[in-house]
């Protein structure tokens, strides 16, 4: 799968791509990872990439052009169209089955804005699918384009190993709720001891202890994650 990132501040990203489960995906060229600076895509000799807004009100608008124009000289890159993104406060809430659908394109082009927005004509012309990555307000899409990242990656085969296998994961379709506690050694520390369950090796018991812990915490927690309707 890959990934174009349009953005003012690549450098955002060389410390994110080299963590070991994602540099292990590139390297094995599962997937690939491109971040383009849009500012390359101004036309003023100023390389303005933002202006304030018509009808007046604070902060600054991203403008069309760069957006525009460095999406069009992305595409041909590569042979697959994908499916273009904007990361906005604005969008449909990130939520796993979101992230599964998007787990199928092939290749995911993600618009990071900054500011107070970005000028309505891009989002009128490209056509994005407006993502959200919750209900509070970043700086900008950048942060927003590495949890979508983040999320997707570890759908896409081949990218965990068996060891980090997610098919139980929190949230994935058919599982709807929160894990149980873990443990690791020592057995015992600072007065607080494992579970004698865990300790048993009766791997049935194990399983249902798991099971029923991860229901109270969800019931305690989550409650809304039982309700089928959400
Ligand atoms: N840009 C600013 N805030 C954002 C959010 N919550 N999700 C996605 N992109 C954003």
């Amino acid at each position: 799968m890959r990934f174009d990132v349009l953005t003012l501040f690549p450098e955002m990203f060389p410390g994110y791509v080299s963590q070991s489960i994602l540099a292990k995906a590139i390297q094995r060229k599962i997937i690939s990872i491109h971040t383009h600076d849009f500012r390359q895509w101004t036309t003023d000799k100023h390389h303005s990439v933002d202006d304030r807004p018509f009808g007046g009100g604070p902060g600054m608008v991203i403008k069309p052009e760069p957006v525009v124009e460095c999406v069009e000289s992305v595409r041909p890159l590569a042979d697959q169209a994908g499916r273009i993104v904007l990361l906005t406060p604005q969008g449909r809430k990130l939520t796993q089955p979101v992230v599964e659908e998007l787990a199928t394109e092939e290749r995911l082009i993600l618009i990071c804005g900054r500011y107070e927005g970005i000028d309505q004509r891009v989002v009128d012309l490209l056509e994005p699918d407006e993502i959200s990555i919750g209900d509070y307000i970043l700086n900008g899409g950048e942060v927003a384009a590495m949890v979508l990242i983040d999320a997707v990656l570890r759908l896409i085969p081949g990218v965990l190993g068996d060891a980090e296998s997610h098919v139980d994961d929190s949230f994935s379709s058919g599982n709807r709720l929160l894990e149980s506690a873990q443990y690791t050694r020592p057995r015992e520390y600072r007065g607080l001891t494992v579970p004698d369950v865990l300790l048993s090796g009766n791997h049935q018991e194990v399983e249902r202890w798991r099971a029923e812990q991860s229901l109270a915490k969800t019931k305690q927690r989550r409650a809304d994650l039982l309700d089928d309707t959400n």
